[in-house]
């Protein structure tokens, strides 16, 4: 969480929300540099170890460029990420493109944008890589993503790594994969990577995870078969709730040491939730109260077509209302969005509050923008970046005439 608030006044780093909310239209997203910085530091400093952010959790370009001058390189998982990493400057050879569907163009345009490494997730995309490799004369770079059928003990619809997920190459195919990839003569392997889910906080899970991983490389060394580089995913947990502790790092880092010693080979992680989660906050507007039965609702401007989790997984995020008084209120918040599950809060406490008031949805900074739609035809929101007691509009509002002219309506319905 970023907001904090100084004599009743709620800032984020040197920026007054209250002169902020003045200036720009509601719904908006507001990142906090800093606190993208700490998170950063935090896994490097603790790991030491490569990291590839996963963009897919905020890809604002200004999000993307600043993580790469922190020394980051890019998980893309798709060919859109992709160009989005490279236009924010990442190195594509710090760039690495998996993902469960890729074209044919898709592999073409990775290849001929010499990213550094294709993770293969089925035996069939290897042959594909392979024959498109051959038909550009290349060596294709890859790496395989195995699916080591863990459970990461997360949301069902957040797990990636059980043998029934529709993500990685199944682990008891590995051994018939590398006679595969000996006979194969444009792709080059480089790497062997793996992700389980999102969202992770026991170590346990990790353990078992590395353990698989390091039985994987047994098995490939038996066909005599090296990488050069071991990607670990992504998926640590952040607590959106002040009674759940962050990550440990300093617990994994003891891990992977005993797990893997002396590797002759570089060990990385992609995380994307832990980087920018914390640093995202969401300011709304109170449209109107209401009282319904027995129930105190706050519809707000900000609703599932601004900020999808809540509605798609249930799950909790923290509010905050810009406002202070002494009245104690149970409420409902629900933005405006014609569906019943367009919820945010389905219990929250706040300050009495009035049409007219804003409220701060925390930590919204993962897989907040990125998820959000058009749906009843609402704009995709402004976003901003505040560092100190600057700030920059990172991206613009959309309006409703440009998303109207993307629509073509054909001339026998035209009068
Ligand atoms: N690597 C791969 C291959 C992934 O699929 C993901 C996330 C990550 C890395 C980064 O995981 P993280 O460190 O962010 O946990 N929309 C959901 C989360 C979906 C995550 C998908 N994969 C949510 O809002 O919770």
């Amino acid at each position: 969480m970023t907001v904090i608030f100084k004599n009743e006044v709620p800032y984020i780093e040197g920026i007054n929300l209250n002169e902020l909310v003045k200036l720009v239209p509601t719904p908006f997203y507001v990142y906090s540099q800093k606190s993208i910085a700490e998170a950063y530091f935090e896994i490097q400093n603790k790991l030491k170890k490569k990291i590839f952010y996963s963009i897919k959790a905020n890809s604002n370009q200004a999000v993307i460029a600043f993580i790469n001058s922190l020394g980051a390189g890019a998980d893309v998982v798709s060919i859109e990420e992709m160009q989005r990493a490279l236009s924010a400057g990442i190195n594509p050879n710090k760039i690495i493109y998996e993902g469960v569907g890729k074209s044919q163009s898709d592999i073409v345009n990775a290849i001929q944008n010499k990213i550094r490494q294709i993770n293969v997730e089925s035996i069939e995309e290897l042959l594909q890589i392979n024959a498109i490799g051959k038909s550009l004369s290349k060596n294709v770079n890859i790496g395989l993503r195995i699916n080591p059928d863990i459970d990461g003990n997360t949301l069902d619809k957040i797990s990636t790594g059980r043998k029934t997920d529709k993500f990685g190459i199944e682990f008891k195919q590995l051994s018939k994969l590398c006679s595969l990839i000996k006979s194969l003569n444009n792709i080059q392997l480089k790497g062997m990577s793996c992700h389980i889910g999102s969202q992770i906080f026991e170590l346990q899970v990790f353990n078992k995870t590395f353990t698989k991983m390091k039985e994987g490389l047994e098995i490939l060394n038996s066909h005599n078969l090296n990488i050069e580089h071991l990607n670990l995913g992504g998926g640590f947990g952040i607590s959106y709730d002040d009674n759940i502790k962050d990550f440990n790092f300093s617990d994994l880092a003891d891990l992977i040491n005993n797990i893997f010693p002396n590797p002759n080979f570089e060990i990385s992680f992609e995380p994307g939730r832990y980087l920018v989660a914390k640093a995202g906050t969401l300011i709304t507007k109170i449209i109107t109260t209401k009282h319904n039965d027995k129930t105190n609702f706050l519809i707000t401007d900000a609703g599932m077509h601004t900020f999808l989790r809540p509605a798609m997984y249930g799950v909790y995020h923290k509010i905050l209302s810009l406002n202070k008084n002494d009245k104690k209120i149970n409420y409902i918040v629900a933005g405006p969005i014609c569906e019943s599950s367009d919820i945010l809060s389905k219990n929250i406490k706040l300050s009495e509050q009035k049409t007219g008031n804003y409220l701060a949805i925390c930590d919204v900074g993962a897989y907040g923008a990125v998820m959000a739609s058009n749906y009843n035809s609402k704009c995709l929101p402004t976003e901003i970046m505040i560092c100190d007691k600057k700030y920059n509009i990172i991206r613009k509002q959309e309006n409703v005439s440009s998303l109207i002219q993307k629509d073509i309506v054909p001339h026998w319905i035209k009068n």
